[in-house]
């Protein structure tokens, strides 16, 4: 891990996402690295512990309490299990498949996710998404306020996807409701140390290998994994498949974590950002220390 933190240290190419205004403000030469493993073992490298916005990750994470509520099945019914093959935030991905999201991992498919999330009104739900994140991480998450304003001020475009998809039968609540809540989660502080550790209950077949406690169905983490093969990196998901083969989940505040079934999860965070939206550094970090530890399943 110090021997990926040191290459890459320098890197200076990609650029923080500029389309939520919070994140370009965001220093480009943080760059932190951490590990979970399923015996709690905690490694970390570099700016672990410095707070930034999980983004799309928390789609990942949203998707388990979903599917626990739920089951994997419906999730797979009401908003999908394919790859898009288009940006995250893409209305044309909608309109190729009658309104379907197809994967709850991009924007489309996460708020449908949030929509399905139970909750008697809008703190309900809140508080439930809150309770497995904290869960997770085993503390409790705040909302970056500046992340979530910004975010909450430019985006439009979230909004437009909310009503489309109410108007093709794909939204399961209020729009507006689920957009906010979903912009929310997305405003959620964490650090590459919380990830790792999010990432090993994942790892770990639902269990938090920290707290010990049970915090995802066993029988779900399968899908949710399959789900980030699939999506997790969006357009760059096959690069990162080739290159990997496991499960990961990219956001555009420039985190990333791995999963490594039955071993652990490794995070790395640096807000630059390459045309897909995923963070540089983070993924070579990541990749490099995967490679080193033999951690590819497909490499034989
Ligand atoms: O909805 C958005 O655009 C952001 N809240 C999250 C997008 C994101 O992180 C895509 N990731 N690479």
């Amino acid at each position: 891990m110090q021997a990926a933190y040191d290459q890459h240290r320098s890197c200076t190419e990609g650029k923080n996402a500029s389309y939520i205004p919070a994140l370009a403000q965001v220093n480009p030469a943080f760059f932190g690295i951490a590990a979970v493993t399923v015996e709690g073992q905690v490694i970390t490298v570099g700016d672990a512990d410095q707070p930034f916005a999980i983004e799309s990750i928390s789609k990942a994470f949203n998707l388990s309490l979903a599917m626990d509520a739920l089951g994997a099945e419906t999730l797979r019914r009401k908003v999908g299990a394919e790859a898009t093959g288009e940006p995250f935030n893409s209305v044309m991905a909608l309109e190729l498949h009658s309104g379907k999201p197809l994967n709850p991992l991009v924007n489309a498919g996460a708020i449908a996710t949030v929509s399905l999330i139970p909750g008697a009104n809008s703190a309900a739900v809140w508080q439930n998404i809150l309770n497995r994140f904290s869960a997770l991480a085993c503390r409790e998450l705040p909302v970056m306020e500046e992340v979530y304003g910004s975010e909450t001020a430019t985006n439009q475009h979230n909004k437009g996807i909310a009503w489309l998809l109410d108007s093709y039968g794909y939204l399961y609540n209020d729009p507006s409701q689920s957009v906010d809540l979903y912009t929310r989660m997305c405003s959620l502080a964490v650090t590459a140390r919380d990830l790792a550790t999010m990432g090993a209950c994942l790892a770990s077949g639902g269990i938090n290998p920290l707290s010990a406690k049970r915090v995802i169905k066993q029988e779900n983490v399968h899908e949710i994994l399959a789900d980030m093969v699939m999506e997790g990196l969006y357009t760059g998901s096959g690069d990162w498949l080739y290159a990997n083969g496991l499960p990961a989940k990219s956001g555009v505040g420039g985190g990333l974590v791995c999963v490594v079934p039955r071993k652990m999860a490794l995070a790395a965070f640096s807000p630059p950002l390459d045309a897909a939206g995923n963070s540089v550094r983070a993924q070579r970090a990541l990749t490099d220390i995967i490679a080193t530890l033999r951690l590819n399943p497909l490499a034989c």
